[in-house]
């Protein structure tokens, strides 16, 4: 697919088909992944992609909207608050590095033909617990990663006018 073709078809998809994912599309999608740029290339992330039921129905439990468990598969985000770069204030900036790591697996998925769905909105010490992580280390986002089954909503965006500008 196209790069802009890719980002306009990219959408956050709520309900899936239950067909399992092509081992070299995942293949492909971790290369993405491991292509992201991150400050001074630390890397501070992992990604595990949970296809295993058991583990599925673990995270389904913290976060339980049906169609989280539609989805053949959950990619999982960890980032490293300690072995990541500190902006200068002392702050960690693995968040911003495994949002755009976490966001090649997104477009890559979505070359793929694959829905996806950013999903930040559980408790974090619950999931940590459910998938076993340990500090340094945190869940720092996961999507369902399986082909479509629903529409995405209707896109709602702000004016390009009020989030771009070109000053010259
Ligand atoms: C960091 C982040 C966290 C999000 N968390 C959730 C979530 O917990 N649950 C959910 O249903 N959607 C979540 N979303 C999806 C957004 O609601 C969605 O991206 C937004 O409404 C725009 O729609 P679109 O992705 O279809 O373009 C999240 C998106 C981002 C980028």
């Amino acid at each position: 697919m196209e790069f802009y073709d890719v980002i306009k078809q990219r959408r956050s998809i709520r309900g899936y088909q239950n067909k399992p994912i092509p081992a070299d599309a995942l293949a492909r999608i971790g290369e993405a992944v491991n292509l992201a740029p991150s400050a001074c290339n630390l890397q501070p992330w992992k990604f595990l992609i949970v296809e295993n039921k058991e583990f599925r129905e673990k995270i389904c439990k913290v976060y339980s909207q049906p169609w989280l468990a539609q989805a053949p598969a959950i990619a999982v985000a960890f980032g490293n608050n300690e072995k990541c770069w500190k902006r200068l204030e002392g702050d960690p900036i693995a968040a911003v590095d495994i949002g755009i790591a976490m966001e090649h697996l997104v477009l890559a998925a979505t070359a793929e033909g694959l829905g996806t769905c950013w999903i930040c909105a559980y408790n974090v010490a619950a999931m940590n617990e459910a998938l076993q992580v340990e500090e340094p280390w945190t869940t720092l986002a996961i999507s369902p990663l399986g082909y479509p089954a629903a529409e995405p909503i209707p896109l709602k965006r702000k004016s390009l006018r009020e989030v771009f500008e070109v000053m010259k």
